[in-house]
């Protein structure tokens, strides 16, 4: 799965990360990969420090040494019969300081992180990828690598629910064409998310609603009749409008898991339900 909004600041890391923590305390096996070079925020989050240029070779190798960078996280607490983790790939400074990416685009395969990835995905129940917030190299890799896409945005934010719908109806229809070329299909989005959402009757909320059906008709309107409804609302069904929306409020403590490097949702119980609910919602 990739983590993706072409707006920044929507909390895709933050949803990689609690994400993930909470499929691991559901006992699944995880690992997350962090292909934003240019901020590598998820191990900062961990307090784990980049990689410099094993990504590359891992990415131009033919063969599969992939296993040399995956690193164990563990969260270790004295009531926890076990701890709780995952793997996780970090991101590689060496990709944006030695090489731009121009010389990327000319040295790594298109597909080499999918490539990369399936030589793992058997050892794994669940791969998350974050991206980058942008239309450029990693993350069309990233998304291109992947089998579904999360789309988090703000329910406050405009533009990040505008580069939602963009997301669906471009960007992730490019990479099921770049994906066709190896003989399948490609990512499909899953239903959007709002992170950060305030009260849920809220004056924000009224506009989110407004912006969205904007949003959904222009889109009727300009890209031959596509209904992103189903997105936005996904349990809406013809005579029975239900405008729910997917959404993890906005929590102090998930920001101030960041500072205490550790994900909120192993640190805090109320952070961890939140991400439970939402492993739950999309996964299990
Ligand atoms: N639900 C939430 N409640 C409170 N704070 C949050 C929540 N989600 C994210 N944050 C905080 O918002 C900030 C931005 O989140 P994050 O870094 O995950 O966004 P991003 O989309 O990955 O950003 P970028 O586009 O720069 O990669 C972080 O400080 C994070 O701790
Ligand atoms: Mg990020």
């Amino acid at each position: 799965m990739a983590v993706y909004n072409n707006k920044g600041g929507v909390g895709k890391t933050t949803t990689t990360l609690n994400l993930a923590a909470a499929l691991a305390i559901f006992k699944k096996r995880v690992l997350i990969v962090d292909f934003d070079p240019n901020q590598s925020d998820l191990g900062d989050a961990l307090n784990l420090p980049p990689l410099k240029g094993k990504i590359l070779d891992v990415l131009k190798s033919k063969e599969s040494i992939v296993r040399e960078v995956i690193k164990t996280y563990k969260f270790e607490h004295p009531r926890l019969r076990e701890p709780w983790g995952f793997d996780i790939i970090l991101a590689d400074e060496d990709l944006v300081t030695e090489f731009d990416e121009v010389k990327v685009k000319q040295q790594v395969k298109f597909h080499a992180l999918h490539r990369v990835l399936e030589s793992v995905q058997h050892d794994y129940d669940y791969i998350l990828i974050d991206a980058p917030p942008n239309w450029r190299i990693f993350a069309q890799k990233a998304v291109c690598a992947a089998d579904v896409v999360l789309i988090p945005a703000r329910h406050d934010n405009l533009h990040s629910l505008q580069n939602a719908g963009t997301a669906i109806t471009k960007f992730i229809p490019e990479a099921q064409a770049r994906r066709r070329e190896v003989g399948d299909s490609g990512p499909i989005a899953l239903p959007i998310f709002m992170n950060n959402a305030l009260r849920p009757k809220g004056p924000t909320v009224q506009l989110m609603h407004q912006a969205i059906a904007r949003i959904i008709k222009d889109t009727k309107k300009n890209s031959g009749g596509f209904d992103l409804t189903p997105y936005f609302y996904p349990r809406y069904r013809k005579g029975h409008e239900n405008l729910k929306i997917i959404a993890i409020p906005y929590m102090a403590f998930i920001s101030k898991a960041d500072f205490m490097h550790m994900p909120a949702a192993f640190a805090f119980k109320a952070a961890r339900e939140q991400y439970m609910n939402l492993a739950r919602e999309y996964f299990l």
